[in-house]
């Protein structure tokens, strides 16, 4: 990144944080979220331009936050689930384009949609659960996108390999690593 592009992103990040720091003092969800917000947070834009690149016409995101990856996508229905209800009333009042709901994985009620994205928390679940809760919707998606904490980093909970979606009729179609960060970007195929 340039350091015109620097300076500008810098701005838009600490407009975008006072104004959400107003919404925090009226909701009390976590901080984290005005504290990076997409401005700060550079990879969300560049996942919104995979997703975007994929031709989706659904999209249902769970742990969205206030779904700023999904206000950033060229996608006709988007729909982001949260565990946080705090957040969920923030973001409702925020962006009218997404559909917010409170709830995990194992509360999706859509019985199809073209992606599932995880991003950003699922390091905090174990493999096996993770691969439990995402059996329960394995025909409902065509793309499954992730993100993986990247081997060697200090600090994170949970490491996954992601092996079980290869052993389940899934095919690892893209691997992005994120510059400057702990994270890589995967995205999957359902070959169901
Ligand atoms: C670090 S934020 C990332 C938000 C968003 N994905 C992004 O990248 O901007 C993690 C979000 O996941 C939510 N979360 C954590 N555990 C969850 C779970 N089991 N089910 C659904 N959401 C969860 C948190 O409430 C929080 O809003």
């Amino acid at each position: 990144m340039n350091i015109f592009k620097k300076i500008i992103y810098k701005i838009q990040f600490l407009n975008k944080r006072a104004q959400l720091k107003k919404s925090w003092e009226k909701y009390g969800f976590d901080v984290w979220h005005v504290e990076n917000n997409i401005y700060n947070r550079p990879y969300k834009f560049q996942l919104a331009n995979e997703l975007s690149n994929l031709g989706l016409d659904s999209i249902v995101e769970v742990g969205c936050g206030f779904g700023e990856i999904l206000v950033h996508t060229n996608v006709k229905t988007k729909i982001g689930y949260d565990i946080d209800p705090k957040v969920i009333q923030a973001a409702s009042e925020m962006y009218d384009e997404v559909t917010y709901k409170v709830g995990g994985l194992n509360d999706i009620t859509e019985n199809s949609f073209e992606c599932l994205l995880l991003f950003n928390w699922i390091h905090n679940i174990s493999e096996p659960d993770l691969e439990d809760s995402i059996q329960r919707h394995q025909g409902k998606m065509k793309y499954l996108v992730v993100d993986q904490i990247k081997q060697g980093t200090p600090g994170y909970q949970f490491y996954h390999t992601f092996n079980f979606l290869l052993e389940n009729k899934f095919s690892l179609l893209k691997t992005i690593s994120v510059e400057k960060d702990v994270r890589n970007i995967l995205i999957y195929k359902s070959n169901l």
